[in-house]
């Protein structure tokens, strides 16, 4: 029933989008090329924050050691259950506090501005980190990480769906997923480097993080401002010019409309806004798409692992071959959705790897509990099954947890919903990193069946309350609330007029009528 509706509001959707002329500019390539240093700083980061590294931290600086031990405890369930430590709840809490205040830098100095303070602050984070003298500095880099990446996770996924065109959106914004892959994976193998350097190998690891926050910074300085937020910000001459260079073309009459329809709705205060009824279906998604990223048991498969390849007798290496295998099976799988994304649509992917990840996860939970201990043979097995699931989150709930959020919103909250998904995005990433190996300890087999469960949950979710929105013009996205089942009862049918007094003093001067702004 929810397939059958939303496939005509994608249809409705295309249509508007014929409209919009263009083809891929250098603009937006180099919007590509901004989003990989963003998305490159935070897989790193995800990739370098392991046991080995924070274990030499300690080593080099022992006082501090009770307050910083039991992260990433690993499979070894003797050192109890894990408590939140400084180095990580340090990095999540400030990026979760930036991600909320980017969202207002974002909105009203514009999207240019976030990148470049996410990438100032991750340059300095590094800085302060690789050259520690004491854990305070240690601690005020994570700081200075996490405030980078509470911006650069707020501004580019958005940066990146308001300049791609409408019909390759899905494929510009994945870039960003992509280049989370890649950091995760050159983070695994720096990581595995540093680590035969037992000094300061972790010095290492955290000072070339350093590399694509100069990158980003420099994106920041030289990157073109999106044509949305200079119209919502009432620059209209300089937006329709950008609008031409970046489309390629001189016919961008539909989308500047659009973009400046919508921007008619900007409201005083978006944080009030966004929790008005006629915003509730986006707002439930931008809570619950990355709550169930998280649930879906990514980090807790991965992070299990290295205790398969131990099994197999890889010994210290283990690491190592997890990096590259579920590593490797991430980049690839990433590089589907990005081919599909926009043929296919975002439902068909979730809806599929929902079945995918569903089975892989109870077959791992129930080898696990038929066959213990592990046998040699059954670990392989249990390995491929592993890559298999990975490889259907690298195509859903991976780029699609960054996309949906940055698309479904109106102009007016965009910015603001933005910070909401990474801010929850990155509480159930620290929630997760905290509780799950501790689940794994005590709940064994079982924990591969309660994300089983979560799987089933979400991908019921996704059937019956997500709209498809491929090649849906982002300032046109309303139309597939209005025409859904069940959220149309939230949508007013016509969007409210522009107030009588907003923006008078904003005339356009690119249109040769602006009665519609008088009162
Ligand atoms: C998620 C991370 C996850 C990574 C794996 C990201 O989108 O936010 O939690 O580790 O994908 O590729």
């Amino acid at each position: 029933m929810a397939g059958r509706r939303t496939r005509g509001v994608a249809n409705g959707g295309g249509l508007r989008a014929e409209l919009y002329k263009g083809r891929t500019t250098s603009y937006v390539i180099l919007a590509c090329i901004v989003a990989a240093c963003g998305g490159l700083i935070y897989g790193y980061e995800i990739g370098i924050s392991g046991k080995a590294r924070f274990s030499s931290i300690y080593r080099e600086f022992p006082s501090s050691y009770h307050r910083c031990y039991a992260i990433h405890a690993g499979h070894d369930c003797s050192n109890g259950a894990q408590r939140p430590t400084t180095l990580t709840s340090s990095f999540y809490l400030a990026g979760i506090a930036a991600s909320l205040l980017a969202s207002h830098v974002t909105k009203i100095y514009g999207r240019r501005l976030s990148i470049l303070c996410g990438g100032l602050c991750s340059l300095v984070g590094a800085v302060l980190s690789g050259a520690a003298q004491n854990l305070a500095m240690i601690i005020l880099g994570r700081i200075m990480h996490g405030i980078g990446h509470g911006f650069g996770n707020q501004a580019v996924p958005l940066y990146l769906s308001e300049m791609a065109p409408a019909k390759i959106r899905g494929a510009l914004n994945i870039m960003f997923q992509l280049a989370i892959t890649i950091g995760i994976l050159w983070a695994n193998l720096i990581n595995y480097g540093s680590l035969q350097i037992p000094d300061w190998g972790w010095r290492l690891s955290f000072g070339l993080a350093g590399v694509p926050a100069i990158l980003m910074t420099m994106g920041g300085f030289f990157l073109p401002e999106t044509p949305n937020s200079l119209i919502e910000r009432g620059r209209y001459e300089e937006a329709r010019r950008l609008l031409t260079k970046v489309r390629g073309t001189e016919e961008v009459d539909a989308e500047y409309e659009d973009i400046k329809e919508a921007s008619e709705l900007a409201v005083a205060n978006p944080f009030k806004a966004i929790f008005q009824r006629k915003n509730r279906p986006q707002l439930v998604m931008a809570t619950m798409i990355p709550f169930f990223q998280q649930f879906t048991g990514i980090n807790a498969t991965i992070f299990y692992v290295p205790v398969l390849f131990q099994k197999l007798g890889f010994g210290t290496d283990a690491s190592l071959y997890t990096a590259v295998i579920t590593g490797a099976v991430n980049v690839m799988a990433t590089l589907v959705a990005i081919t599909f994304v926009d043929k296919w649509g975002r439902r068909a992917l979730f809806l599929e790897a929902g079945v995918q990840m569903f089975v892989t996860q109870v077959a791992i939970g129930l080898i696990l509990a038929i066959i213990t201990p592990l046998t040699k043979s059954s670990a392989v097995i249990v390995l491929i099954v592993i890559c298999i699931y990975v490889s259907s989150f690298a195509w859903s709930y991976g780029p699609l947890g960054w996309l949906i959020p940055s698309e479904i919103f109106t102009l007016e909250t965009r910015s603001v919903a933005q910070g909401i998904n990474v801010a929850v995005n990155f509480l159930f990433t620290f929630v997760s990193a905290q509780a799950f190996p501790a689940m794994l300890c005590h709940m064994t087999y079982g924990i591969f069946l309660f994300f089983a469960a979560w799987v089933l949950a979400m991908s019921l979710f996704i059937y019956f309350f997500l709209p498809e929105t491929k090649s849906v013009p982002i300032e046109k996205m309303t139309s597939v609330w209005r025409r859904h089942w069940y959220w149309k009862r939230f949508i007013p049918d016509e969007d409210p007029p522009a107030l009588p007094s907003y923006r008078q003093d904003r005339k356009d001067p690119t249109l040769s009528n602006n009665l519609k702004f008088q009162e």
